[in-house]
């Protein structure tokens, strides 16, 4: 996929299962609370980063919505992977789902690195590859999930399209890769590392898959994953990293 008309038609396709999701939007919400809890609170502009359809400043509309192209939901035109923001400047780079589209994520930690001022945070949601999610992901998913991949090279197949990924990449980056992760950035401390979501979110189907669970059982279900909490390495779907920049 690539130029603005491929990625406007996409984001549109997300808008709609959005709007017709009533799950879809609790589940995110929650996940948006979660992350808007980590936000650092040192000054500067907070800066979302691949926007997508926005639902994120909707949510939080004192940040800077931002994406690689423009949109009709974001504020600015920024490529994650070379900022446009003077070095110490920015309180909070936020990714949601956007992490395991860049195709050169060391270019972004470096540039994160440049840019936060001291204390402030990157936040990233973003697939996680346990046992379960993994089978998931490669048999009932249509986007690439590649574990094997080299955790620290870019990618040209994902850095050619905006919307082209590999859903592995922070579970290299940050779980298998943690001791190269704090070898070469050890400016950032990993102020959070989770995984979560095992039951409601797979059924939910996500933003492409025939929803399986009725918006009135989400009650129920959060309540048997939270007693299944201990098992979440084994059977996470996604996960929450929070770097703070010393
Ligand atoms: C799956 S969408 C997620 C959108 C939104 N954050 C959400 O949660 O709905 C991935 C987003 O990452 C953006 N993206 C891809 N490569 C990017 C890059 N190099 N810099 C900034 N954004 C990028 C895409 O344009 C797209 O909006």
């Amino acid at each position: 996929m690539n130029g603005n008309g491929e990625l406007t038609q996409a984001l549109e396709e997300q808008a709609q299962a959005w709007d017709a999701r009533p799950l879809l939007r609790r589940l995110y919400g929650a996940w948006f609370e979660r992350a808007a809890a980590e936000l650092s609170q040192v000054e500067g502009p907070t800066i979302e980063l691949g926007s997508g359809i926005g639902t994120f400043k909707e949510a939080y509309p004192f940040i800077v919505a931002t994406d690689v192209e423009p949109t009709r939901w974001s504020d600015a035109v920024v490529d994650a992977t070379r900022l446009p923001y003077e070095d110490g400047s920015v309180a909070n780079l936020v990714l949601v789902d956007v992490f395991h589209h860049l195709g050169r994520p060391v270019a972004f930690l470096d540039e994160a690195r440049r840019v936060l001022r001291a204390g402030g945070r990157v936040i990233i949601v973003d697939p996680y590859c346990s046992p379960l999610s993994t089978l998931a992901y490669t048999r009932l998913h249509h986007e690439r999930t590649d574990l094997s991949a080299p955790a620290f090279d870019d990618d040209r197949t994902v850095e050619a399209d905006p919307m082209s990924s590999n859903q592995a990449r922070a579970t290299l980056v940050f779980f298998r890769g943690k001791a190269e992760f704090d070898r070469r950035w050890p400016e950032f401390r990993v102020a959070r590392r989770e995984r979560f979501a095992f039951l409601a979110y797979p059924l939910s189907g996500g933003f492409s898959r025939r929803p399986l669970l009725p918006n009135a059982l989400y009650p129920a279900i959060a309540v048997i994953e939270r007693l299944l909490q201990p098992l979440e390495p084994a059977l996470a779907f996604r996960c929450l990293v929070v770097l703070e920049r010393s």
